[in-house]
């Protein structure tokens, strides 16, 4: 029996706490409404969730800008209802990530007003604090997410700049202050006792700072200082989170957003299997629906990562993109296709919570607009039910994604050829698979157009075929139809001809699963 931890099987599913499901009737999603929901979950057959941050904030990042690491926004409910939700989840053999932000805090977080109260308070070299250059003007050129700004902000009361990679109302910590790091382990430490299983941690690549903070080269000026942070102060950081985080009993572990979009650049993040457990890795995200590009990103992807040890992730939707149906061109058959790749490719794939709907992106009018990103449209409420209000007791807080009419969740589940049992179906083949949890990965000649690979753990025998055109393909006489020549459809992502031997034939936007008869 293998005994791989858990995280390299997982499915793990990434909730948007604001706009999954509102218990109390304001308009924004709750923890006592993600539990009312964990029969979707059970149902669907994920194996961990991730939850963005619940924290108590200001909400001018929607959670992002935390005020207290400890504690839970009045909004999403109180730290009796994370403890409730984590011993359900558990329950059901759900683990649970929370989302660690460690890279900066609201500014209306405690540590930050005792920072900003004078130039000798205890905790002012918790953040960067700078002099203005000789011009007045901020110490270097360093340029902020969100807008094109510079990413410091002058405080009147004190005569000198902060550094914020985000919003004014985020500034970064600094931890090159080991005061800093010894906080942040000390909220680490708060919610592994309280029982979750590890974190999805923010902007993680961000926390090691040039200590000179010098300028960014004139060729990238104008990229967000987020984008270019790479540095060898980080990674003494990250082993440390990692003794912390395996010293805990029961395969704890992180999962780094490391928004550097280049695998190479990625890759040392896991560090010799001492850093991070996982990393996302964003630059298949942002690749087009095009098999040639897809292929080069899964040769990249594995060529890195196989050779130190290092497990990947797949990711095509989260809250910071527009969602993948959106990208692909808004076809359904193709997104069900991605669904199927995703889910294929040797590595932890990452949910994010709709997807399994096939959804949309809203269409956000100009009035309805709230994040300083450009967000909305991925972080749209999740239609439960068909009646008027989707299953949400009053108005949500975003409009509802187009067709949320015909694809909600209770729609879903009454139409076996629905989306959501495409999830579900091709979740449970691969639960049922350790070629398609853990198997290698060995990708098949195919004609243009067309990605296949077969995964091999021992005996056992997967093959997933990806058309990312929209006609029809005819497979015979190449290498993917040899290897699977009496192969039977497993999954469809049309759901045609399951349990059928394969014919050699793709239908346009199709993707396949085989296996052996
Ligand atoms: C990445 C998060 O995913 C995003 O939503 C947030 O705005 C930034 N980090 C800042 O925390």
């Amino acid at each position: 029996m293998t005994t791989l931890p858990w995280w390299t099987a997982a499915v793990v599913y990434q909730i948007y706490p604001r706009s999954f499901c509102d218990s109390d009737g304001d308009g924004v999603g709750d923890l006592p409404g993600i539990r009312s929901r964990l029969d979707h979950l059970v149902r669907l057959g994920v194996d961990a969730i991730w939850l963005s941050p619940f924290y108590r904030s200001p909400m001018k990042d929607f959670g992002y800008d935390v005020s207290d690491h400890c504690d839970v926004d009045p909004v999403f409910g109180t730290l009796a209802d994370i403890d409730a939700l984590i011993a359900e989840c558990h329950a059901h053999d759900i683990r649970v990530l929370v989302d660690l932000v460690p890279n900066h805090t609201s500014d209306q977080h405690e540590w930050f007003q005792a920072s900003r109260s004078s130039l000798d308070d205890p905790k002012r070299d918790w953040y960067v604090w700078r002099d203005p250059a000789p011009d007045g003007g901020p110490p270097n050129n360093w340029v902020a997410a969100f807008r094109p700004e510079p990413a410091w902000t002058f405080d009147e009361a004190t005569g000198q700049y902060y550094l914020h990679l985000f919003l004014p109302e985020q500034p970064d910590l600094d931890w090159a202050n080991p005061e800093v790091v010894e906080a942040m382990h000390d909220v680490v430490r708060f919610w592994l006792d309280r029982g979750v299983d590890g974190f999805r941690i923010d902007v993680v690549h961000g926390i090691g700072k040039d200590p000179a903070l010098a300028d960014d080269p004139d060729e990238v000026v104008g990229i967000p200082h987020t984008a270019l942070n790479d540095r060898p102060e980080t990674h003494p950081h990250l082993r440390e989170l990692r003794r912390l985080i395996d010293s805990y009993p029961g395969e704890r572990m992180m999962v780094g957003e490391v928004y550097l979009l280049d695998t190479h650049l990625v890759a040392p993040y896991y560090g010799r299997g001492d850093e991070l457990h996982l990393s996302f890795n964003f630059p298949p995200l942002y690749t087009p629906w095009d098999a040639e590009r897809w292929r080069e990103q899964i040769e990249t992807t594995t060529g890195l990562l196989d050779p130190i040890g290092a497990w990947p992730t797949w990711v095509l939707s989260n809250h910071d993109n527009r969602r993948h149906r959106t990208r692909y061109g808004g076809s359904e058959p193709r997104a069900r296709a991605a669904a199927l790749l995703l889910l294929g490719l040797r590595g932890t794939p990452f949910l994010y919570a709709g997807e399994e709907l096939g959804l949309l992106d809203a269409e956000v009018p100009p009035e309805r607009v709230v994040d300083p990103g450009g967000r909305d449209g991925c972080r749209a409420p999740l239609p439960w039910d068909p009646t008027h209000r989707h299953g949400w007791p009053s108005e949500p807080w975003l409009p509802f994604p187009p067709e949320a009419d015909t694809h909600s969740a209770a729609d879903e589940w009454a139409d076996p050829r629905s989306t959501l049992h495409l999830y579900q179906r091709s979740m449970l083949a691969r639960r049922a698979s350790t070629a398609l949890r853990w198997g290698d990965q060995r990708l098949l000649t195919c004609p243009v157009g067309v990605l296949g690979w077969v995964r091999s753990h021992g005996a056992e025998q997967r093959a997933v075929l990806v058309n990312f055109t929209a006609d029809p393909v005819d497979l015979e006489g190449t290498e993917a139809f040899g290897a699977t020549a009496g192969w039977v459809v497993e999954v469809a992502s049309d759901g045609a001809a399951e349990g059928t031997t394969f014919r050699g034939r793709l239908a346009g936007d199709q993707a396949l699963w085989l296996r052996p008869r």
